[in-house]
């Protein structure tokens, strides 16, 4: 797996080993409960992990992570957070690179999923891996209480659903070909993406204090629609090796994004904007929310 390289100013663990930690902490998790490929049904189950093993830069996890960690509740209900979340963001991927959404052949630097498989087991994995999340999630022996596991099982639907990544998906369809005000695409973005991210961050802060969850929250906001920004960006001036999927493919697809609605210059100041204001969010928390910085800037300095 890539690694995360980000400078280290502060002292103590830096970035690359937390997150090289973590990473391979959720790697775990989800290799542990995805099914075996030999249990049928095997192709089911075989491209179930193709998709959501051994790829990824893992950012939703790792948000998770460090939101928990900035609320000092990391648990064993954590682990099951941040995969179900990477597991409704690798069940988004797939469909999205379906010949009826993105149509895309490459991703996380391998054929996607229908290219590996076929349509009907691509469809079918998304659908797994969504059920999967939940199961996970929905789980009895995760030392929560009840009120807490719902409320949590509530953040993850509604990210995810038609107020959230699914909706967000549906409007990007039908956006195709047409220029969208900046609100409509900030609301495009927000939902396909950013919704996801600030579940990710918000289930890891499920313990915190309202103080600690508003800032969550807040940062979340920010770096979420930061993430797709920089994604539109990096179609534009990524190449394909670096970001294993296919570079260019907004344009050729006549997508309206961040770039050609401002052009790379502006996008990129407004990315740094939303940078600013997720730091911002964390300024009463000091150390305690370096993490949150630390991917933050990973989210948008990143180049795949
Ligand atoms: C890609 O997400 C799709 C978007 C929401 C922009 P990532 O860039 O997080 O993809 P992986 O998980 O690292 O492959
Ligand atoms: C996808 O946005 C967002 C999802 C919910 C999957 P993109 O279509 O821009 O993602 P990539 O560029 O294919 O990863
Ligand atoms: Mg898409
Ligand atoms: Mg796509
Ligand atoms: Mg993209």
């Amino acid at each position: 797996m890539r690694s995360l390289k980000v400078a280290d100013a502060t002292g103590g663990q830096d970035f690359s080993t937390w997150a090289l930690t973590r990473q391979a902490r959720i790697e775990q998790v989800l290799d542990q409960n995805l099914p075996s490929a030999n249990i049928a049904p095997q192709q089911l189950h075989s491209a179930m992990r193709y998709s959501a093993l051994a790829g990824g830069k893992r950012v939703r996890a790792l948000l998770c992570y460090a939101a928990a960690e900035f609320c000092e509740t990391h648990n064993i209900a954590t682990d099951a957070a941040a995969a179900a979340v990477e597991l409704i963001h690798a069940y988004s991927l797939v469909h999205d690179d379906m010949p009826c959404m993105d149509d895309d052949n490459l991703r996380r630097g391998k054929p996607s999923c229908h290219k590996q498989y076929d349509d009907a087991t691509a469809l079918l994995v998304g659908d797994a891996l969504q059920s999967l999340a939940f199961e996970i999630l929905s789980q009895p022996d995760l030392c929560l209480q009840a009120g807490e596991q719902i409320s949590m099982l509530n953040i993850l639907a509604k990210a995810s659903g038609s107020t959230g990544m699914a909706g967000g998906q549906a409007i990007d369809l039908s956006a195709v070909g047409k220029p969208l005000t900046q609100t409509e695409l900030e609301t495009m973005h927000h939902l396909k993406t950013g919704a996801l991210i600030q579940a990710a961050a918000l289930l890891g802060a499920i313990n915190g204090s309202s103080e600690q969850v508003a800032a969550v929250r807040n940062y979340a906001l920010n770096i979420g629609l930061a993430f797709q920004v920089i994604d539109d960006i990096l179609d534009v001036e990524a190449v394909t090796s670096t970001l294993g999927k296919t570079a260019g493919k907004d344009a050729s697809s006549n997508k309206p994004t961040y770039v050609t609605l401002l052009g790379l210059k502006h996008a990129k100041q407004h990315a740094a904007q939303l940078y600013e204001n997720a730091i911002a969010a964390l300024a009463p928390f000091g150390d305690n929310a370096r993490r949150l910085r630390e991917l933050a800037n990973f989210i948008t300095q990143r180049s795949f």
